[in-house]
């Protein structure tokens, strides 16, 4: 049989993970594919130009062309942003192309348009590398998970956010300069403030929701939280409690809504998943049947993330003499079969808290701040209160931080307990507060 013609949106990281992936696993993929596949031709301005060469792959400067080349089969979007790669892959799909992208941006804004045009053109638009880089979670959810019905996800998404995390608590090393390590080994975004203001993390969040719950890609109903605020001080108090912060997307099902979350958040130390370092992700499952199972993984990189793209590539082969009626729906569920159940706002999420506030080192404080707990019916697991730090000239300064943990409250509720602790006249400074999740 002729073999499948490739085209590359862009030879960056990625891009180049793929033609480098094709080109030494040739033989082995076209075993498992049933037939040749290779890439033929890709576009790229600066990244990208000697591996091209090296590999014979035809190079334009016009990613148009390869969506409107009537010899290629299958388009690669790796390029990134929201334009020009959706005028492109829209085009690829009117051209009855089958796309696959690593662009989780755009899946999380634009795929139900997408995925609306490839169903009505017969061809498949696959994702696998959008989410969690080399682990392949979408088809863990989609089609090893078949029979469950999914109760929760919770998972460390972006590479580049757990890298800095556990680099700062590891090591002590500086936000500023991990990030800048990050950049160097091709895990960032374009934008970084994508990575460390969890929006990254929203967008894959977005579309683990919606293949484990059923429900449209709904990107802009995801309440996201970035790390950039954590301080050494509560990682450290958080360590001494037995937590572990991480950044989580968290995605829960309730009778009465979804929760769809993105923010730093205490979990015990003991977890599985609290032991997720560097650039590893991981997304653990909570499902009805097979109860909890969890997906363990490079996050980022140029051929862990390139794995995904050539398993989906051979995914794409496999199905393209099938009776497209008869393929996997791209989320998951039946098209006609989208629930939907809403989103639930924040202040309805339900979770543990940390608190910490620094309050002033004299009698009554804590009776004042016990009490606003009382009135609320919040209930309290623990409490931490540290000596007073010294100042730079050895002289214990007038404050002392408190760090409280509460019980699960709805998050309604928590935010009226920080307004009345910080009308205070004893408590000074803003009162930190994280999610904890237990995870059990
Ligand atoms: P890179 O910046 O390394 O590569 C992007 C490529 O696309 C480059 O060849 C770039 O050209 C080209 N390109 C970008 N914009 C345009 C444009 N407007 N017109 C023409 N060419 C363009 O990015 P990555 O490979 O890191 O990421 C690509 C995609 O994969 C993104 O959507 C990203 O979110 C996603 N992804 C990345 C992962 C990673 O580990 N890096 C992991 C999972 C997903 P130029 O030569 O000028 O740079
Ligand atoms: N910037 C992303 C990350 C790339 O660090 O996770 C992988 O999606």
């Amino acid at each position: 049989m002729k073999p499948v013609n490739v085209g590359l949106l862009g030879l960056g990281t990625v891009g180049q993970g793929v033609a480098q992936i094709l080109d030494r696993n040739a033989v082995e993929i076209a075993r498992r594919a049933g037939r040749g596949i290779r890439v033929t031709r890709a576009s790229v301005r600066n990244q990208g130009k000697n591996l091209a060469a090296s590999l014979d792959i035809s190079t334009t400067s016009d990613p148009a062309e390869l969506v409107n080349d009537p010899s290629i089969d299958i388009i690669c979007e790796m390029m990134g942003g929201e334009q020009p790669a959706l005028e492109l892959i829209l085009k690829a799909i009117e051209n009855g192309k089958h796309v696959i992208t690593a662009n989780k941006a755009l899946i999380a804004i634009h795929g139900n348009v997408i995925f609306e045009a490839a169903r009505k053109r017969g061809v498949i638009v696959a994702f696998e590398p959008a989410v969690a880089g080399g682990i392949p979670i979408i088809k863990a959810i989609r089609e090893g998970l078949a029979a469950n019905r999914i109760e929760w996800l919770a998972g460390i998404i972006n590479g580049t956010g757990n890298f800095i995390l556990s680099e700062m608590a590891s090591k002590g090393r500086k936000f500023s300069d991990v990030l800048t390590e990050a950049q160097a080994l091709g895990y960032a975004e374009a934008d970084p403030e994508f990575d460390v203001e969890g929006i990254d993390a929203a967008h894959k969040l977005t579309i683990l929701a919606s293949i484990a719950f059923g429900i449209p890609l709904q990107f802009d109903a995801v309440f996201t939280e970035g790390i950039s605020k954590i301080s050494r001080k509560d990682v450290a108090y958080a360590n001494e409690l037995g937590y572990v912060i991480k950044h989580l997307g968290v995605a829960k099902s309730r009778d009465d809504g979804i929760e769809l979350r993105v923010h730093p958040t205490l979990i015990p130390s003991q977890r599985l998943i609290a032991n997720v370092n560097g650039v590893m992700n991981a997304v653990l499952v909570q499902s009805d049947a097979v109860g909890p199972t969890m997906y363990y993984g490079p996050g980022a990189g140029s051929e862990p993330t390139g794995s995904a793209v050539v398993a989906d590539i051979v995914d794409v082969v496999r199905a393209m003499s099938a009776d497209p009626n008869q393929r996997v729906p791209h989320l998951a569920f039946q098209f006609k079969e989208l629930s939907d159940k809403p989103v639930l706002p924040s202040h309805e999420f339900e979770s543990a808290y940390y608190l910490r506030l620094e309050a002033l080192d004299q009698p009554g404080v804590m009776a004042d701040v016990m009490a606003i707990f009382g009135e609320l019916e919040i209930s309290i697991e623990a409490i931490l209160q540290k000596e007073a730090l010294l100042d730079a000239n050895g002289v214990a300064e007038q404050s002392v931080p408190v760090i409280l943990l509460t019980r699960r409250v709805k998050e309604g509720l928590i935010q009226t307990a920080i307004e009345r602790i910080s009308a205070l006249k004893s408590v000074i400074d803003e009162v930190v507060m994280l999610r904890v999740e237990n995870l059990g």
